[in-house]
């Protein structure tokens, strides 16, 4: 008997930060991965257009076997979850930013937010900051080009470096001692973001809260013991997915086109 296949899908390769924690939190379970890299990035893209890619990628999800889908994406979680839930009955986990762990763990009160503009400018974004900051000063700071940074595999370049330092210098500039993480892709430049910002700063994302509600939503099914599998799917260039899904998976994996 199979196994439970989890589908996951991003707006490219951000989302393998995810599928680590369900991978840690679900050993024994198929995973399917796919990245829309021909897409990419999202965080500038129009809700319609996102909602339509991502009826696309989680329907292609569930025609390979998903039992339960996960958002991968905060951008798409805000443009398309509620739509999405609107048209599948199978359970779909989403993402949104740390906001409420930041919150409780901040010291000084105040939170730096990084994000796409997608994002930022969300309702539900706005809903997350009403329901959860309270007398917490939020700053918000959109990374245009981050995303890009991840998706050609340079974690530490010298470009990505100016990047980060030109996104986090004025959160830190404004007394910020615990930055959230949310965009899926930028958990890959946390040892870059770690070294500029300094120890002391917290960095926090939302990777392993979404695995434990991935465990949560699954459908008891029963487990086979064959090695479970993990699949990759991009509608980018795949020679270059291959390569960039291996480094940031951290093995060689292929790579077809959906
Ligand atoms: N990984 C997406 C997120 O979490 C990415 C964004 C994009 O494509 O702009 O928001």
């Amino acid at each position: 008997m199979a196994v439970t296949a989890i589908g996951v899908f991003d707006s490219g390769v951000g989302g393998l930060s995810v599928l680590k924690h369900i991978r840690a939190a679900l050993p024994q379970h198929d995973l399917l991965y796919v990245a829309d890299s021909g897409h990419v990035p999202y965080g500038d893209k129009s809700q319609d257009y996102i909602r339509e890619r991502s009826l696309a990628l989680t329907q292609f999800l569930v025609d390979e076997g998903a039992a339960v889908v996960v958002i991968a994406c905060n951008t798409a979680t805000a443009a398309a979850a509620a739509f999405l839930r609107e048209r599948f009955t199978l359970p779909i986990v989403a993402m949104e930013p740390a906001v409420k762990p930041a919150v409780a763990a901040t010291r000084s009160g105040v939170v730096g937010v990084l994000a796409t503009v997608g994002t930022l400018e969300s309702s539900r974004f706005a809903a997350l900051l009403e329901q959860y900051a309270g007398s917490v000063e939020i700053v918000m700071q959109a990374c245009p080009g981050l995303v890009e940074q991840v998706e050609a595999g340079e974690l530490d370049s010298a470009a990505t470096r100016v990047l980060v330092e030109r996104y986090t210098q004025p959160l830190i500039a404004r007394g910020a001692d615990t930055l959230v993480l949310g965009c899926t892709h930028f958990p890959f430049l946390k040892p870059v973001i770690a070294d500029l910002v300094g120890p002391e700063v917290r960095l926090i994302d939302t990777g392993e809260a979404v695995a434990r509600q991935v465990v949560r939503k699954l459908p008891a099914a029963a487990k086979s013991g064959e090695a479970p599998t993990e699949r990759f799917w991009s509608t980018g260039d795949l020679a270059a997915a291959r390569r960039i899904t291996s480094k940031l998976w951290g093995r060689a994996v292929a790579v077809d086109a959906p």
